[in-house]
């Protein structure tokens, strides 16, 4: 496998073990038949809606599920292997929906080195680790608050910096906006933006379409298939499908594309709220 690839998922399906006999009936898998890859430095976003599938297919990208059939192979490491699932989890770090539950130390800085700690690395690499960490996800000026003080867009952005400090080239995040205010939102949101730009591979999964704008892709999920792959300009196009997925369309989307079949807005593809302002009133 070319080393351009961080994760590649080869005819997955996964059934929940015991789902079947706690219903007594047959049980439809999580995922069938899926196969995709995720190639470094992209910013993938993975939609869907309740019960696709979304979070199955996240948690099989860092070994804590692995295939009932197929393969998910993560930097050339199979996921099924256990001797690879610690090289795994390294590479590939989650950031669930709730940041309560990703919490581990009493302080910012604390929490953010107890990744690095537990790598055993040198006491002068773990700070440089966090100082970077704090940095990148704009917590520098909170190392030393506890954890207990911060908003849970602050808590959310420690998640993210706990996995820059493990110095994992992927971060996989799981509805990370979802129990968060507009603000909260779009900070966490402009740090991801920024991990882009430097490089990180990103998978974002989202149920709001107006987080997924700097996305170069996005892969839909409907009852634990690929349902739809491609670009995200052309997923905004895209209304009627996006309906039957159950996708709901943000209202910045549907006005860009009314204004754009009519030829009145010359933005190539669904712009941010500022875009839209400086274009409709220069
Ligand atoms: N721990 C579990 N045990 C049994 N079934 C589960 C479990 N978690 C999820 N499922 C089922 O797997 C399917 C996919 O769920 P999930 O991956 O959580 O979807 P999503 O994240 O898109 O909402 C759903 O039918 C869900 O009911
Ligand atoms: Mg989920």
């Amino acid at each position: 496998m070319p080393s351009h690839t961080v994760c590649e998922l080869r005819d997955v399906s996964f059934t929940y073990p015991g789902a079947a006999a706690e219903r007594g009936t047959k049980v439809r898998p999580a995922l069938s038949g899926i196969t995709l890859s995720i190639k470094d430095g992209e910013w993938v976003a993975l939609l869907g809606s309740n019960g696709s599938g979304k979070s199955t297919l996240a948690k099989h990208m860092n070994a804590l599920l692995v295939p009932t059939q197929g393969d998910c192979i993560v930097y050339g490491m199979s996921t099924s292997d256990a001797d690879h699932v610690p090289a795994i989890r390294n590479a590939v770090a989650m950031v669930f929906q709730n940041p309560e539950n990703q919490i581990v130390g009493t302080t910012v800085e604390e929490d953010t080195a107890f990744g690095p700690e537990n790598q055993g690395l040198p006491p002068g690499d773990i700070a440089r680790r966090v100082n970077d960490a704090l940095a990148a996800t704009g917590l520098r000026e909170k190392r030393q608050s506890p954890v207990y003080t911060l908003s849970g867009g602050e808590k959310q952005r420690l998640a993210v910096a706990g996995a820059l400090a493990l110095d994992s080239s992927c971060l996989v995040l799981d509805e990370p906006t979802a129990m968060l205010d507009p603000q909260g939102r779009a900070q966490l949101l402009a740090v991801l933006a920024e991990l882009h730009r430097g490089g990180k591979t990103l998978v974002s999964i989202t149920h709001r379409l107006e987080e997924i704008i700097h996305c170069d892709r996005a892969i839909v999920l409907v009852r634990g298939t690929v349902a739809w792959e491609g670009a995200v300009p052309e997923l905004f196009q895209s209304t009627e499908a996006l309906r039957e997925w159950g996708i709901f369309i943000p209202p910045l989307a549907a006005l860009w594309k009314d204004l754009h079949a009519r030829g009145i807005t010359p933005l190539p593809s669904v712009p941010s709220l500022p875009e839209m302002v400086q274009a409709l009133c220069p």
